[in-house]
């Protein structure tokens, strides 16, 4: 079928898919919907006539990005969210709509106190405020795209709690928006035949859970329990406590909790706190997360983590970090758990033969380029110099096509791709960006790796029985020190060197980078090897709610 035919058989099945919504929830959902297929039929067309050689390509993006951010800032409500993910990631898109979708994120307007308690009238029942409450603040704390927070305290028992209340806008759309955004993306795919409407369905299913506050508060109940249960980080990281009898879907009622976001990073210094203990921490039970817990908070924002201090019993205070909002997690099965461990420990001990095993599995298929790529071939090769180069030589377009093909021939079988890996792709790009922002003054790699290695260790242990066994399990050991001294050495290198540098010498011209800072370096590298023109910098992952 020509792609004209199937456009409007498209748009005849997404008008009547928006008739049918009509009739179930009202309020104009329909004229969204048709506006909003209408614009991305014109903006499929538009690239189907014109992305070739004989067209300014990057014109193209240029003038389809501005449509699609218009569609998103005037529909509002879940198209924020969902622009969001596309200023995440971004690097999947080109950069006149990195450029574009960056706006998207102070556009999540408040919702009024009217608005407010008439929701928490329906959760809670009419006389919710006499009931529950002995006070609550008609002023929201924070707002952020799909709920804001108002402080209030119990009558039961006099706790200060944070009410986490959905706004309208969004649980009112939901439906038809996620609807129009996965066709986004099957219109996508079928333009740019890369596959992403697999990922489009994940990324749909992911958001509505994250709209089920019930859902949000038994991920909290998970990871509180596990935290409570661990002698490393009974005490030292704390999640707040929850009221399941007064939360619903819509409503989150949790304890208050006073401290200090960490996003205000050095200036903790300043007020007391342990910058380095604080890091350690962060790193640390987001390792146990996921490599040996398999439960993953996938949205560490610095606004989501809060360091206070707290009372130790004998009189003293010691510190802790808080973690909140528990909306977007990762549960792992213990057989991705035990892959994702493996492609760690293969990855830092350079064992391209047993890295490429465990990507096949995951149905991507790394050649050797891709490898020195991602880091674990060899950067400095002949082979990856020329690819650089050429990449570089290339015209926009043949870059674009280029790009393209590697998309399709990376993911070759994407039945058989872990969703969850998007998500905690991009985690770990949140957790290294922290570190960065902090002046890197922990080993993050170091711990991660040792995490990992630890899960290998817990699924493949059997216990030696002959020589042959006792050599191989010695060599195992030799190569685990090795690359932990490497680790170790290469990071305090790097901070002794940063000291001299800049304290000792200081030099403003020559400042030497930290670990994160070459870390992100390689990854924009390895990008551009790629074909992808920009990967998003840690600072504009960060500023993401
Ligand atoms: N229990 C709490 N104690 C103190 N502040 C909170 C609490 N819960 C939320 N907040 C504040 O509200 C902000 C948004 O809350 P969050 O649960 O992250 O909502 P969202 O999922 O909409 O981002 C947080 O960044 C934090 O500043
Ligand atoms: C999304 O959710 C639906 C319904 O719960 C499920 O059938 C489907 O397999 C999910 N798809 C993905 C890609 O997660
Ligand atoms: C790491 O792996 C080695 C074997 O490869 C094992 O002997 C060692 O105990 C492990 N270390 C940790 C910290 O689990
Ligand atoms: C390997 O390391 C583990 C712990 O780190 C140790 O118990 C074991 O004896 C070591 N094995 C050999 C053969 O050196």
């Amino acid at each position: 079928m020509g792609w004209f035919k199937k456009s409007l058989l498209f748009l005849g099945g997404g008008v009547l898919a928006a008739y049918s919504y009509d009739n179930i929830l009202g309020d104009g959902i329909s004229n969204r919907m048709i506006r909003s297929l209408s614009t991305l039929l014109l903006i499929s067309i538009d690239y189907k006539l014109n992305f070739d050689q004989n067209h300014d390509v990057a014109r193209l993006h240029e003038r389809n990005a501005e449509r699609l951010y218009n569609l998103v800032i005037g529909n509002k409500g879940m198209y924020i969210k969902l622009g969001q993910m596309i200023a995440i990631q971004g690097f999947m898109f080109p950069t006149q709509y990195q450029e574009k979708f960056k706006l998207m994120f102070d556009q999540a307007p408040e919702e009024s106190w009217a608005t407010c308690d008439s929701t928490l009238r329906k959760e809670l029942g009419d006389n919710y405020r006499e009931e529950i409450f002995s006070s609550i603040e008609e002023k929201p704390i924070a707002s952020a795209s799909i709920a804001q927070v108002h402080r209030g305290v119990l009558k039961s028992n006099g706790q200060k709690v944070a009410v986490k209340i959905q706004k309208t806008t969004v649980s009112k759309q939901v439906d038809a928006d996620l609807f129009t955004y996965r066709a986004a993306m099957k219109i996508y795919q079928w333009v740019f035949g890369m596959p992403l409407a697999t990922v489009a369905t994940y990324v749909s299913n992911k958001t509505r859970e994250e709209l089920d506050f019930v859902h949000e508060l038994s991920n909290a109940q998970k990871i509180s329990n596990l935290v409570e249960s661990d002698p490393e980080f009974k005490g030292k990281v704390y999640i707040p406590r929850y009221y399941p009898e007064i939360s619903t879907g819509k409503v989150l009622i949790g304890e208050w909790i006073d401290g200090d976001t960490i996003g205000e990073y050095m200036k903790l210094k300043d007020k007391g706190y342990n910058i380095k203990t604080l890091m350690d921490s962060i790193i640390r039970v987001y390792s146990r997360q996921v490599f040996s817990w398999g439960v993953v908070h996938c949205d560490l924002h610095p606004g989501n983590l809060i360091v206070r201090m707290v009372p130790d019993g004998n009189g003293k205070t010691h510190q802790q970090l808080v973690i909140l909002d528990h909306g977007l997690y990762e549960i792992f099965s213990d057989k991705f758990k035990k892959e994702y461990s493996e492609f760690w420990k293969y990855t830092m001990e350079k064992d391209l033969k047993k890295v490429k095993e465990v990507m096949k599995s995951w149905g991507i298929n790394a050649d050797d380029l891709m490898m020195s790529a991602a880091g674990m071939g060899d950067p400095n090769s002949e082979q990856f110099k020329k690819r650089m180069k050429e990449i570089h030589d290339m015209s926009y377009y043949d870059r674009q096509v280029i790009l393209k093909q590697q998309m399709k021939k990376f993911l070759e079988n994407s039945d058989l791709f872990p969703m969850c890996l998007a998500f905690v792709m991009r985690s770990m790009r949140i957790v290294q960006g922290l570190n960065r922002n902090f002046g890197s003054p922990c080993n993050r790699i170091g711990i991660l790796v040792a995490e990992a290695n630890r899960t290998v260790q817990l699924y493949a242990y059997t216990p030696p029985t002959d020589l042959h066994d006792y050599v191989q399990i010695f060599q195992r050991n030799l190569t685990y020190y090795a690359m932990q001294i490497f680790t170790f050495l290469t990071f305090e290198f790097n901070r002794i060197l940063k000291f001299v540098n800049n304290e000792v010498l200081h030099s403003r011209t020559n400042k030497v980078k930290d670990l994160e800072e070459m870390y992100e370096d390689n990854l924009v590298e390895a990008g551009e090897s790629m074909g992808f023109e920009k990967v998003p910098s840690t600072d504009e992952i960060l500023t993401v709610e």
